[in-house]
């Protein structure tokens, strides 16, 4: 029986398709068309997750780097992020570091980006035109993932080590900011003039998600009682998004493996059930999702 969902899905069979265990994947998928999408919850990353990773050959701006505008922060600042990006990134993605080691380089990074960007003064009423301004994408298919989510009325929680600030604005400016969509991630605090003055909250980054999905579990009550949840990521860390939701029947995980892919691949298909090599796009989560609908 489990072929039979296998079969109406012919996109898995595609190169870029990986999975270690073929039959865990079909009978998942089985068990959430069993029990409809009144049972599912969707829990996605949002940088190179659900935004490209690359376009025409350039790296497409993550949540922070669509602030490198000089409506927001002056050059200065912008070259001193970049070098720690340069620095960071590498450590970020390194097949030979444990989650361990990464963790407090991570706490670095994120702690020394926030600084800077305090330090700039940054305007709320400017984002939203920084964002019209930046090359960010969303993966090619977005429209049809959020929109087949928010008609089933299927949660859709967006968990992001980015800027929420900047990721809302993302989102609504692509106009699928639906009323299914929940944010997690790091908001920014404007003072009574508008201007950054902190980060609220715990401060979120790519291995200190599990923390934040449990802290933020009992206040999004509407996911209690979906007990299958459909996961997307891009980093090791993403796995831990579902943390927070009790009495889980039936989870599959989806790994984009955009970076590093050689180096990657055996970690990627030990932990995500399927991985889905240099894809720029939504087309496997979709035809998933058109399965169990
Ligand atoms: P995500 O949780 O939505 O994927 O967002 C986290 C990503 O943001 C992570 O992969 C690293 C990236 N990042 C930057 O691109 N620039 C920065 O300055 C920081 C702190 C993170
Ligand atoms: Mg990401």
């Amino acid at each position: 029986i489990f072929k039979n969902a296998f079969l109406q899905i012919p996109e898995l069979s595609k190169c870029s398709v990986l999975m270690r265990e073929r039959c865990r994947v079909e009978e998942t998928i089985y068990n959430m068309q069993q029990t409809g999408p009144e049972n599912l919850q969707v829990i996605s990353d949002f940088d190179m997750t659900l935004t490209r990773f690359a376009y025409k050959g350039k790296r497409v701006p993550t949540t922070h780097n669509i602030l490198d505008n000089r409506l927001l922060i002056d050059e200065n600042c912008t070259k001193k992020i970049k070098k720690l990006l340069n620095t960071y990134y590498p450590i970020e993605i390194d097949a030979r570091l444990s989650t361990e080691e990464k963790l407090p380089l991570m706490v670095e990074w994120w702690t020394k980006v926030h600084k800077l960007l305090m330090e700039q003064k940054i305007r709320k009423d400017l984002l939203a035109q920084a964002v019209r301004e930046s090359p960010s994408k969303l993966r090619e298919g977005y429209k049809m993932f959020f929109d087949h989510l928010a008609e089933q009325n299927v949660p859709l929680l967006i968990f992001s080590a980015g800027i929420g600030d900047v990721l809302e604005e993302v989102i609504r400016q692509n106009h699928v900011f639906h009323p299914n969509v929940n944010i997690i991630s790091n908001y920014m605090d404007f003072d009574h003039t508008g201007v950054l003055q902190a980060f609220k909250g715990q401060l979120i980054h790519t291995f200190n998600k599990r923390e934040g999905a449990l802290a933020h579990a009992a206040h999004l009550t509407e996911l209690k009682g979906r007990q299958n949840v459909l996961l997307l990521g891009d980093s090791l860390g993403d796995l831990t998004m579902a943390d927070g939701v009790s009495n889980v029947q039936n989870t599959l995980t989806i790994g984009f493996l955009n970076d590093q892919v050689e180096e990657r691949k055996e970690l990627f298909l030990n932990s995500f059930d399927i991985v889905l090599v240099k894809d720029e796009t939504l087309e496997i989560p979709n035809a998933i999702l058109k399965n169990i609908f």
